[in-house]
């Protein structure tokens, strides 16, 4: 994970989105990030200190003159290991005193003082957030580098309606990682498959195929914070949709194809997840078959196209990977089933190693033999792929 063992320092700042800050603060702790909060005199009339004390297993410091710094520098000795300082929220009148660069308290001081990135996520009302003095510091702080998360739009504390709203702690972490991640895609065009096909016997019945979109997704994830644009074309899983990725909902794997040829001749890289249903059923009943009608129904199958195998033929081909999931002889199955359908990559894993669950033991080949990467969390999994098309796309 791309926040494992960084150091952050968590700023909160006056606001009614401080609530929000404890989430986020599990969030990070969770992801592996050791946390140091430092608040504002503000902050603390929203939450305690004691609250973020408690999460994050260390002091909070609010005050410049904490008599807990033996040698009165707490601006330094915080703000010197860091990784990033993340403020959230950030307050219309915290932004306004970095942008004018003011020390006039514990947490500006440490960002005067900083030597790392500064994120802030704002949160304040619709209007404040509008206000030209607001937007000329935002300006401000642009050009000094200063990355904003946000914000978001939608009901306000205030009960108002519009943007302003703090980022929600999810996104917050994933932007967060994404923030940390090297940009191997930067400008390239991703497009994808994931999840199962449901290919329809009659308007309530189906083949399908196991397949939960976890792999799929952590790609699609891995990808777009690695800075690619990413088109996921989805087969029908209940997932949520990974920051940034635009998603093609699909059912069946017609139309599967459909969405993707029409999209491939601009793709870079064309990663192909999905558990595609060889067959379909060449007469889709209009009404539900019954029972009734005596014995068990016929049903004829006919072949589907092979997605992957016709955007590897194309005159000007994307970058092709493909996945293979064997229930035995992974080596030969998978090399021979890369070979056939004429891709430079495949990732091939066994089924019972990564079905339905959060980790997975998968294999690459190529056109050099097979690389075999240790068992890990589809995440990680994930990411080294990711890495290994970026460095594959490089040379080619
Ligand atoms: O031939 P097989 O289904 O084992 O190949 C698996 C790979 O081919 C996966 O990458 C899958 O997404 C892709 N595929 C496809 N269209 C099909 C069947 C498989 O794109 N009809």
């Amino acid at each position: 994970m791309e926040l494992q063992g960084k150091h952050i320092v968590l700023g909160v700042t006056g606001g009614v989105a401080a609530y929000k800050a404890a989430a986020l603060l599990r969030l990070l702790t969770g992801a592996g990030a050791g946390v140091q909060v430092v608040m504002t005199e503000a902050a603390t009339r929203f939450v305690t200190p004691v609250t973020f004390q408690a999460l994050s297993g260390r002091p909070v410091f609010v005050d410049q003159w904490d008599p807990r710094m033996a040698n009165n520098m707490a601006h330094i000795d915080l703000s010197r290991e860091a990784d990033a300082i993340l403020v959230a929220p950030a307050s219309a009148n915290f932004l306004a005193r970095v942008a004018q660069g003011l020390a006039d308290d514990l947490l500006t001081t440490l960002v005067l003082a900083r030597e790392c990135p500064l994120l802030v996520a704002p949160a304040m009302n619709r209007q404040m957030w509008e206000n030209p003095a607001t937007r000329r510091n935002m300006a401000l702080l642009q050009e000094d580098g200063v990355s904003c998360l946000g914000p978001a739009s939608g009901v306000q504390a205030c009960g108002e309606q519009g943007e302003g709203r703090m980022l929600e702690p999810e996104a917050i972490l994933e932007s967060l990682a994404a923030f940390f991640t090297p940009k191997c895609l930067a400008g390239r065009r991703v497009l994808m498959t994931a999840g199962p096909t449901f290919e329809a016997i009659d308007p309530v019945r189906g083949i399908t195929n196991l397949s939960s979109g976890r792999m799929g997704y952590a790609i699609a994830r891995a990808a777009a914070r690695a800075g690619a644009r990413v088109t996921l074309v989805s087969g029908p899983v209940s997932l949520a949709l990974p920051l940034g990725v635009e998603r093609i909902p699909v059912r069946s794997a017609l139309e599967m194809h459909g969405e993707v040829l029409a999209r491939a001749g601009e793709a870079d890289v064309f990663i192909g997840v999905a558990a595609v249903a060889d067959y379909r059923v060449e007469q889709v009943a209009a009404q539900k078959l019954k029972k009734e009608a005596g014995g068990p129904p016929e049903i004829r199958l006919v072949p589907n196209p092979d997605i992957l195998a016709e955007v590897a033929a194309l005159p000007r081909p994307p970058f092709c990977v493909g996945f293979a999931a064997e229930s035995e002889n992974l080596e030969e199955y998978a090399q021979r089933k890369r070979q056939r359908k004429g891709i430079p990559l495949l990732v091939g894993n066994l089924i019972q190693d990564g079905f339905g669950g959060e980790d997975n033991r998968v294999i690459l080949f190529d056109d050099r033999g097979s690389h075999p990467l240790p068992a890990a969390s589809k995440d990680l999994l994930a990411r080294q792929l990711i890495a290994h098309v970026a460095q594959l796309l490089e040379k080619d």
